[in-house]
């Protein structure tokens, strides 16, 4: 007998049999399911017959128990169909088609321990998402989950846009463009370009009590799945059963494909808030910028920026010229301490003396403006969850019915409590992260308050499970062109519409009108700005000037407030990565229709055919477009003419961009013709 079979041990067979497989309602995509001669589970998608994804592991290494990854064999497989129109309470778009073929596979293991784990397959025309489920069984009632073994094996070599993931400052990075294999380890959405012209995204659908999947390369054109890291033990703890979020990829021949997509939200799970008409999308100004050019500071001092003077003359401003919200960051104790990273001192109930929070809320109750609340954590969520309740029902007394968190720390410095009570330090896309953020939407919900965070775990489409999770930061936003270090360039935010943005709404918080930062100018034209309210959705956008700066520029400014928050459809006119793009939206309490347009560096002359307006109608349009002599660097970048003209469907429209600028266009119907 030889060496090998008296232990047991047979030499492996690579070979791969498909075990089950599905289509996509159209037949577009197609899924495989296959096992190798060890019993190791793959998937492998293919488009049009062309392959996608090669053969790609699935499993996972345990902690406490050997690796779930081989000897499996098929118990069953199942397909079934779904096709259902959903309504957003507030989005892109009104409505939105969630039509897939499922294939549910179930897989045991025939040697050793026998034990079972599912895979869930949702196969859309544009796409797929998979999610892995851990059935009920004896011996595996708690998991303890050290990596995730999902691979993502490209078929093809591909150009992609990508920001590092596991580095100091999250999600905070500029989208570097390389091959696909030279990525490191990256965040999803990860977003490519292959060799033969398609367009796709990984990222990943409900990110629930799970901690956030990293893609991390391994050679050649092949992926894997890396977990968001644990400060002690496995990087996933659960009980099951439970499902894990969805993997999914996003598949177009457009760029602007990509983002016409719903996916991500139709993968996750329905409303479960009931009647949400208390989630109010909306414009807001703030006690803001003058902190990030060092006008103004958070804690006390003759610089102090949130007095209660400072905030009333805010209010005033706000309902003077129709915003809803006033965001007043640094009325609360805790901002004189070396705060970054540790908050200890932050108390979110009590204020510094010379802010008077009953009097400011009565004062904007009066005017009809909403107090936009703010708790900046420093990712010092122990102590934020000790008085979230008391600090949310302050704010609910006082009819604030939004609230932006932050949590300013590096990764791996969130101060938290484990199960045990015991304090530890974690990542801010890690499992007890992700337990928080929803742990403090649920509360909010509770006192019909909507949650706008920064510093967050990265979108996975759950506000249409919790339509109060309104927005987030997650990405290097506005606030890099006011701290002295190199402003965002201009391909910086077209990159954000195909990547970034593909997961969710991003407070971004244009509207620096000013072009100016801390001694330094921002890299963008007036009119880029205005463009970038219809380019980069979020249902709450800020007017991020100070009230001052905002006041010098009287048209823009009345653009800004006149713009929607809420689209009952959104289409992309045309982009591509990195370069430009035009997106048209159609308001949601109104006919008028908008189309943003924004370039990178470079100056261009975008063709646009304006069919998405309605037959048999004229339209004023009225446009804010760069000056001939416009460019975003030096003094012309302010430069912009505001004209108008008529036009209806069908029509051309040639839009002139100047380098870094960019375009935005409200059309409004005026007759029927
Ligand atoms: C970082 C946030 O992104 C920014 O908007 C906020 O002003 C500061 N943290 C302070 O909370
Ligand atoms: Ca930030």
């Amino acid at each position: 007998m030889s060496l090998t079979t008296s232990i047991g041990w047979v030499p492996p067979s690579y070979g791969l049999t498909v075990i089950a497989e599905a289509a996509s309602p159209d037949n577009t995509i197609s899924v495989q399911v296959l096992l190798d001669g060890d019993g190791r589970a793959h998937y492998a998608v293919s488009r049009k017959g062309e392959a996608v994804i090669k053969p790609s592991r699935l499993g996972f290494i345990l902690a406490d128990q050997h690796q779930l990854e081989r000897n499996f064999a098929l118990v069953a497989a199942e397909t079934t169909r779904f096709d259902e129109t959903w309504e957003q309470p507030w989005g892109e778009r009104r409505f939105s088609r969630n039509h897939y073929t499922q294939l549910h596979v179930r897989l045991k293991e025939s040697a050793r321990e026998g034990r079972s784990l599912n895979v869930t397959f949702r196969i859309y025309d544009k796409g797929l998402g998979f999610r892995y489920e851990f059935p009920e069984q004896g011996g595996l009632e708690t998991v303890n989950i050290a990596e995730e073994l999902t691979e993502f094996d490209m078929a093809e070599p591909a150009t992609a846009w990508w920001i590092p993931a596991g580095e100091w400052s999250r999600y905070e990075y500029l989208y570097q463009k390389t091959p696909l294999s030279e990525v490191g380890q990256a965040h999803t959405p990860m977003t490519i370009r292959t060799q033969s012209g398609l367009y796709m995204a990984f990222h990943e659908a409900a990110l629930v009590d799970y901690s956030a999947m990293w893609l991390r390369h391994v050679g050649g054109q092949k992926f894997k799945a890396s977990l968001s890291p644990a400060s002690t033990g496995p990087k996933v703890s659960r009980q099951a059963p439970f499902t894990t979020p969805w993997r999914t990829l996003q598949i177009a021949e457009t760029a602007g494909g990509l983002v016409e997509n719903d996916l991500i939200l139709n993968l996750n799970e329905p409303n479960v808030l009931g009647d949400v008409s208390w989630v109010v999308p909306h414009k807001y100004i703030g006690i803001w910028w003058d902190m990030h050019i060092g006008l103004a500071t958070w804690g006390a001092g003759d610089k102090h920026g949130a007095t209660t003077e400072r905030t009333k003359a805010y209010i005033d401003f706000a309902a003077e010229h129709g915003f809803r919200g006033v965001l007043i960051e640094g009325w609360n104790l805790g901002w004189d301490s070396d705060w970054f990273a540790r908050g200890f001192d932050f108390d979110f109930c009590k204020a510094y003396p010379d802010f008077d929070l009953e009097a400011v809320a009565a004062y904007a109750r009066e005017k009809g403006v909403r107090i936009v609340g703010h708790h900046e954590t420093a990712g010092n969520i122990a102590l934020y969850e000790s008085q979230l309740e008391a600090a949310l029902d302050l704010y609910a007394r006082l009819g604030v019915d939004s609230v932006k968190t932050g949590y300013v720390a590096d990764v791996g410095g969130v101060r938290a409590r484990d199960d045990k009570g015991n304090i530890v330090y974690a990542w801010h896309d890690s499992q007890i992260m992700a337990r928080h953020h929803l742990k403090v939407v649920a509360e909010a919900a509770k006192r019909k308050i909507s949650i706008n965070a920064h510093e967050p775990i990265k979108d996975t489409g759950l506000r249409r499970t919790y339509p109060n999770w309104v927005a987030r930061e997650g990405a290097r936003g506005m606030e890099y062109n006011g701290w002295g270090n190199p402003p965002n360039p201009p391909e910086h935010e077209i990159n954000l519409v195909f990547t970034r943005l593909l997961s969710g709404p991003m407070d971004y918080t244009p509207g620096i009108l000013s072009l100016e930062g801390n001694g330094q100018p921002l890299q963008s034209t007036l009119a880029r700005q205005l463009a970038l309210y219809v380019v980069l959705y979020s249902p709450i956008q800020m007017a991020a000037d100070t009230m001052e700066n905002l006041a010098r520029y009287p048209e823009p400014l009345r653009f800004i407030a006149d713009v929607p928050a809420d689209w009952a459809e959104t289409r992309v006119l045309n982009g591509e990565i990195g370069d430009f793009v035009t997106i048209a939206r159609k308001d949601r309490h109104s006919d008028d229709w908008y189309i943003g347009a924004a370039t990178d560096e470079e100056a261009r002359t975008l063709e646009v055919v304006l069919d998405f307006l309605e037959d048999g109608r004229f339209y004023e349009a009225q446009i804010y477009r760069d000056a001939d002599d416009t460019h975003y660097i030096g003094e012309t970048r302010h430069n912009y003419v505001q004209e108008t003209k008529r036009v209806r469907t069908g029509d051309r429209l040639t839009l002139k961009l100047a380098a870094g600028g960019g375009q935005v266009i409200r059309f409004t119907p005026h007759s029927v013709g």
